[in-house]
C-alpha cells in the first residue's frame, strides 16, 4: 500500500511530510514525491526510486513553506517511473492529488475529460483524479472539499486521496474509500496519513474516518462531511502504539498483519474484474479469443509457496476450461528438455517477479515459442518484464519473508485466468462465470470471519510448539494446502514438517505416527467422489496409531476422533484452499513465535531469491 502524508502548520512542512514518509517506507514502494504550498503557486518534486533519489532531486533552497503533501507510490497502473510518481497535478500546475488505492473507472474518466481538453502526462488512474477535480472546484467556486465531496459521487473503486491547491495551500482536503486515512490533530497543527506511524512522533491524538468521509484540516481546524455535504462528529481516539509498533499497524510483526491484510488483498485483486454484462475483465492478457482457443496445454511455473498456488490452478483451470496443466518446479523445469510450442501457455507465479529459478525457466519458455503469462506482486519487476503478458496481484508490499497475502492473492488471481478462459472457450456459461465471480468476492468476509475467530487456534497452536515433527494431509484441491501448511512450518517455525496426500499415507508415511504425533488434517468439500469421507477415514488411520489430530472442516461438516476441529465458512469447493490456508498461517506463526525465531526474518531464508 503506498504511503501518504498531509501537513498544515507552523513547521517547515518539509520535515514532517517526509519523515512521515521515512517512518511508512518498511511497507515497500517504487517513487515518491511531494506537492508544498507556496504562496500562490505548488512546489512540485516526484522520483523514481527510494526518498533518497527525491531529496537528492531538491534544490538546496527550498522555499519555507508550512503545509503540502507527500506520497510513496506502490505501482500498480503504469511502471514505477518519474511521469507516474505522485503527485498528479491539474493542468494549470495548481491543484495536487495523492491516492492510495485503484480507481476502477479511470479509463472512462479519462475519456471524458480529454473530450473536455485535459492532458494527461501519466499512465496512472490517479491523474483521472486531479483533472476532475480541477474541473468541480471551479464549478464549486473555489471550494475544494464542495469539489472532492462531488468527486467521490463519480470514483469506483478503493481510495485514499489528498488534494491540495495553490490558491489556498494552508487547506488539505482527504478522503477515503476502502482504504487507509486517518488524522492527527496537533498543537496549532494538524496531520493527515495512511497509517499512524507517520505522524506518531507529533501527536498521539488521531481521528478516525468512515466511509466517503471527506475531511478538511487547516493548522487550527478539522471538519468532517459526508459525501453529502453534511457534518460528521470528529471522532477521536488516543493512539496507544510506540512507533515501532506503528509501523506494523499495532501487529506484532509483519507477518501477523499480512495474514489481516488478506481480505482487503483478495477483494483488491479481485475488483472490477467481471463487467456489467458478465465478462470476465483480463485484458492484461493481451490474448485474442482465437488465441484462447488455440491453447493445448497450460504449464504452471513457480517455487515454494507460488508453486502450491500453481497446484490449485490446475485443478480450477482443469475443472472450469478444460485445458491440460501442467505444475512445474521452476528450478526443475528447463533441466528436462519440457515440450513447449507456440499452442502452450505458460503462466510464471512470483511475488517478487525476480526469482532467479522462474527467470530461468521463463527465458528457457518463450524461446521454445510459447506465450507467457506472468502472476506477480510487484510492478515492472524482472519477471513481468520478460513475460509477454502479466496480471498483478494487488496484495501490497509483502515484507515478511514468509509468504500470506501474496499466496492468497496469486491463488484468486489463477482462478480469475480459470474462468476467463473457461468463458471464451464456451466450457462455462456467462451465468455460471457470474455466479462462481459472487462466489469468489465472498471471501475476503469469509476470511474475515475466521480471522475474527482465530483467538482458540492461537491458544491451542501453542500446545504443539515441542512437537519436532508435524504432518499436514489433504486431498483434492485441499492437497496444495496440505503442502502450503508444511512449508509455512519449516520456514517459520524450522519445525520438520511435511505435506501428504492423504490417500497416499497409507504407502509409507503412515509409518511416522507414534503416540502424540501432531497432524492437521484438511477436510476436502464433500463432492461426488466423497474425498471427504476418504480422509476421515485416514483421520482415523493415524488417530488409532497416536496421532494428536488437528482437523480443518467446513462449518457444520460432522467429524469424529480429532483433538480439535477448526471451522472454515462453507465455501464453493474450489475456493476452499483460500480459507483453509489462513489457519495454517496462524498455526506456523503462532508455533514460531512460541519458539521465538525470527518471525519476519526467518533464517537462511530471503524474501526473493535471485540466484539459482
Ligand atoms: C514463501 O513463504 C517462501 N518464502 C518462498 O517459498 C517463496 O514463495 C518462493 O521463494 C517464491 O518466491 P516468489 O513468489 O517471489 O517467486
Amino acid at each position: 500500500m503506498c504511503g501518504i502524508v498531509g501537513y498544515t502548520g507552523p513547521q517547515s512542512a518539509f520535515t514532517p511530510i517526509v519523515e512521515g514518509l521515512r517512518r511508512l517506507e518498511y511497507r515497500g514502494y517504487d517513487s515518491a514525491g511531494i506537492a508544498l504550498g507556496t504562496s500562490n503557486s505548488l512546489f512540485v518534486e516526484k522520483r523514481a526510486g527510494k526518498l533518497a533519489n527525491l531529496e537528492a532531486a531538491l534544490p538546496a533552497n527550498l522555499p519555507t513553506v508550512h503545509s503540502g503533501i507527500g506520497h510513496t507510490r506502490w505501482a500498480t497502473h503504469g511502471g514505477p517511473t518519474d511521469r507516474n510518481a505522485h503527485p498528479h497535478l491539474d493542468n494549470e500546475g495548481k491543484l495536487a492529488v495523492i491516492h492510495n488505492g485503484i480507481i476502477e473507472n479511470y479509463a472512462e474518466l479519462k475519456a471524458v475529460l480529454q473530450k473536455r481538453g485535459h492532458t494527461f502526462t501519466s499512465e496512472t488512474d490517479t491523474e483521472s483524479v486531479a483533472h476532475l477535480l480541477s474541473d468541480l472546484r471551479k464549478e464549486h467556486q473555489g471550494d475544494l472539499s464542495a469539489a472532492m465531496r462531488a468527486a467521490v459521487a463519480q470514483l469506483r473503486g478503493s481510495f485514499t486521496l489528498l488534494a491540495i491547491h495553490a490558491d489556498n495551500p494552508s487547506t488539505i482536503v482527504g478522503v477515503r474509500r476502502n482504504s487507509p486515512l486517518v488524522a492527527g490533530i496537533g498543537k496549532g497543527e494538524n496531520f493527515l496519513a495512511s497509517d499512524v506511524a507517520a505522524f506518531i512522533e507529533y501527536t498521539k491524538r488521531a481521528v478516525e474516518l468512515g466511509q466517503d468521509e471527506v475531511i478538511t484540516i487547516t493548522p487550527e481546524t478539522i471538519e468532517i462531511t459526508d459525501v453529502h455535504g453534511a457534518k460528521v462528529p470528529v471522532r477521536e481516539y488516543e493512539i496507544t502504539w510506540d512507533k515501532e509498533a506503528a509501523q506494523k499497524g499495532g501487529f506484532a510483526h509483519f507477518m501477523l498483519k499480512e495474514i489481516f491484510d488478506q481480505p482487503k488483498a483478495i477483494a483488491d485483486t479481485l475488483i472490477g474484474r467481471l463487467s456489467d454484462n458478465n465478462q470476465i475483465q483480463l485484458d492484461e492478457l493481451h490474448m485474442t479469443d482465437a488465441e484462447i482457443k488455440r491453447i493445448k496445454r497450460i504449464s504452471v511455473i513457480a517455487c515454494g509457496t507460488a508453486y502450491h498456488a500453481g497446484m490449485v490452478a490446475k485443478y480450477a483451470i482443469e475443472k472450469w476450461a478444460k485445458i491440460p496443466v501442467d505444475v512445474e518446479i521452476a528450478s526443475e523445469y528447463r533441466y528436462r528438455d519440457p515440450i513447449v510450442d507456440q499452442d502452450s501457455l505458460v503462466v510464471a507465479i512470483s511475488q517478487s517477479g525476480e526469482t532467479m529459478d522462474l527467470l530461468m525457466a521463463v527465458r528457457h519458455a518463450k524461446a521454445a515459442g510459447a506465450r507467457v503469462l506472468a502472476v506477480c506482486n510487484t510492478n515492472s519487476s524482472t519477471i513481468p518484464r520478460e513475460s509477454d503478458a502479466v496480471l498483478y496481484t494487488h496484495a501490497g508490499p509483502e515484507i515478511a519473508v514468509a509468504s500470506t497475502k501474496a499466496f492468497v492473492t496469486q491463488i484468486v488471481a489463477v482462478y480469475l485466468i480459470g474462468l476467463k478462459l473457461a468463458q471464451v472457450r464456451g466450457e462455462l456459461s456467462d451465468a455460471e462465470v457470474k455466479n462462481l465471480y459472487h462466489e469468489a468476492l465472498k471471501l475476503p468476509g469469509q476470511v474475515e470471519q475466521i480471522l475474527e475467530t482465530v483467538e482458540p487456534l492461537r491458544a491451542l497452536t501453542r500446545t504443539f510448539k515441542s512437537n519436532n515433527t508435524v504432518l499436514f494431509l489433504g486431498r483434492g484441491i485441499q492437497y496444495p494446502i496440505a503442502l502450503e501448511g508444511a512449508l509455512k512450518l519449516k520456514e517459520l517455525a524450522y519445525i520438520h514438517a511435511e505435506g501428504f496426500a492423504g490417500g497416499e499415507l497409507k504407502h509409507g508415511p503412515i509409518a511416522l505416527i507414534e503416540e502424540g504425533t501432531a497432524v492437521i488434517a484438511i477436510l476436502p468439500p464433500h463432492d461426488e467422489h466423497a474425498l471427504d469421507e476418504k480422509m476421515l477415514s485416514n483421520i482415523q488411520e493415524v488417530k488409532a496409531r497416536g496421532a494428536r489430530v488437528i482437523v480443518i472442516a467446513a462449518e457444520g461438516v460432522e467429524v469424529i476422533g480429532a483433538e480439535h476441529v477448526i471451522r472454515i465458512p462453507i465455501a464453493a469447493p474450489l475456493f476452499q484452499p483460500v480459507l483453509a490456508t489462513v489457519p495454517l498461517q496462524v498455526f506456523a506463526y503462532e508455533i514460531a513465535v512460541a519458539r521465538g525465531t525470527d518471525v519476519d526474518q526467518p533464517r537462511n531464508l530471503a524474501k526473493s531469491v535471485t540466484v539459482e
